[in-house]
């Protein structure tokens, strides 16, 4: 368990948990004892992350879920369910975006990052806390981005919308903190996943990005892993509706 807090027996979802940063929060929970559901569009990213949790002993499955679509928020909940007996942990990390200028950006492409990005956190995170709400409490964490604080170029609607998820982590957490359910969002700065690779790749750009960082890096996908299990834990309990950054000191440097 070494210096991870002690998950066994909670149940977790973890959207986009195949890849980047999700598939480290879906190991990392793993590793503190927590049983995983992972959710994404592809299923053999989701099978990946499942059989190393196998193969270090711990329990997973997966569902191929697109967050696009309502109906598969509440498909996924009933999978967990059905193949766990109860749900304590959602993280809500699951997102889309895409690198255009405002003036450029297609009026469905706005529909889609709204949707995978806000409303599904939203219906995902209700139908869960139903769960909660039964069994005296649970903890959800929504993975925003500094960019929640700030603006910035070609990324407007991206930004917006995590705004959004942070302004619903704290609504969230107003309406259901009766219920012993913690809501809390975790921000990271630019992490090193394909999600940021058009930005990250190019070396000149690399060095740019690092320099506005105090820390003089961009973060690896395990470095976000740390807050998240902190604000899924006991410890955590009188925390609600904040926003945890962890960015190197990115946002204490603007
Ligand atoms: N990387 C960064 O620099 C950075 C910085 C700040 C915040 N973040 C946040 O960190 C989180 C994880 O990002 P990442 O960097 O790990 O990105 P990533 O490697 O591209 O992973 C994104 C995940 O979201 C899933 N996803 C996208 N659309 C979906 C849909 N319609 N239904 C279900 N799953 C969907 C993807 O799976 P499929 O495509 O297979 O469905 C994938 O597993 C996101 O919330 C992102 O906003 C990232």
């Amino acid at each position: 368990m070494g210096d991870k807090p002690d998950l066994t027996g909670k149940v977790a979802i973890v959207t986009g948990g195949g890849k980047g940063i999700g598939r480290a929060i879906a190991l990392g929970l793993a590793e503190a004892g927590a049983k995983v559901m992972v959710a994404s569009r592809t299923g053999p990213e989701l099978e990946s992350t499942v059989a190393e949790i196998q193969q270090k002993g711990g329990q997973a499955a997966a569902r191929v879920t697109d967050l696009s679509k309502p109906e598969e928020s509440e498909a996924l909940l009933a999978t967990t369910l059905e193949d766990f007996g109860t749900v304590d942990i959602v993280v809500n990390n699951a997102a889309r975006s895409v690198l255009r200028p405002l003036m450029d950006i297609r009026e469905d492409g706005i529909d889609k990052i709204f949707q995978v990005n806000v409303k599904a956190p939203l219906l995902l995170s209700r139908a869960a806390a139903k769960v909660m709400m039964g069994k005296g409490g649970g903890k959800i964490v929504n993975i925003t981005t500094v960019g929640a604080e700030r603006g910035g170029p070609f990324m407007g609607v991206y930004f917006a919308s995590k705004a959004a998820l942070k302004m619903l982590t704290m609504c969230m957490a107003v309406e259901w903190a009766p219920f012993n359910i913690n809501v809390n969002a975790v921000g990271p700065a630019m992490t090193k996943t394909d999600f940021s690779k058009p930005l990250w790749s190019n070396p000149e750009m690399h060095s740019q990005l690092a320099a506005r960082i105090p820390q003089g890096r961009l973060a690896e996908p395990e470095d976000i892993v740390g807050a998240v299990l902190f604000l899924c834990s006991d410890a955590a309990n009188f925390i609600n509706g904040t926003t945890l950054y962890v960015d190197g000191g990115a946002l204490a440097n603007s």
